[in-house]
């Protein structure tokens, strides 16, 4: 058995796809939990804001739940051909502590997926990008869907399978 995280970075068709990974996850007798970036309302990274306490939001449960996943499923919509803002942002804040954010990433398995307006071929490519940068081991197989393409059921499977492992 193991322990998902499935961290979605919007609340609309992203999350819904972040159900539907975490019911399969269940189903197969793992656990899943969800963190929803978009609900979590992050003030927006600036050095301003790192050098003022009262302004530094307190991400330690989100810390601790990402330390606590054997797997985190990343999914989040193409925003302008690239990484919406809520991930660009938590990841900055989680980066503060850059030492121990590089220990939490370094070898963690890591799924993508998106439901985006097109296919969001390019934010699965950024996204690649940044989280195998961050030393993730990020899977090959990717989850794409769209305003013409449903998410395929054997690939929301075959990624569970092969991140439990
Ligand atoms: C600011 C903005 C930029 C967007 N840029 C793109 C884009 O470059 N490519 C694309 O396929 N869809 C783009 N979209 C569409 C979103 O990817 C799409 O609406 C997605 O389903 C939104 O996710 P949500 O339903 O979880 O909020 C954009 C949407 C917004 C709001």
């Amino acid at each position: 058995m193991a322990r998902f995280l499935m961290i979605t970075a919007t609340s609309g068709t992203n999350l819904e796809l972040a159900n539907t990974f975490a019911s399969t996850a269940t189903e197969k007798g793992h656990d899943a939990e969800i963190i929803d970036l978009a609900e979590m309302d992050l003030p927006m990274f600036t050095i301003a804001r790192t050098e003022d306490p009262e302004q530094v939001p307190d991400i330690s449960d989100l810390v601790d739940t990402m330390m606590q996943a054997d797997a985190w499923i990343v999914i989040a919509p193409e925003y302008n051909g690239s990484i919406p803002p809520t991930l660009n942002n938590a990841l900055a804040w989680l980066s503060r502590d850059w030492k121990s954010f590089q220990t939490l990433c370094t070898g963690k398995p890591v799924g993508l997926a998106t439901h985006s307006g097109g296919g969001g071929a390019h934010v699965i490519m950024a996204m690649r990008q940044q989280f195998s940068y961050l030393g993730a081991d990020v899977m090959g197989r990717v989850c794409q869907s769209g305003r013409d393409k449903e998410a395929n059921p054997e690939t929301i499977d075959a990624m569970i399978d092969n991140l439990a492992r």
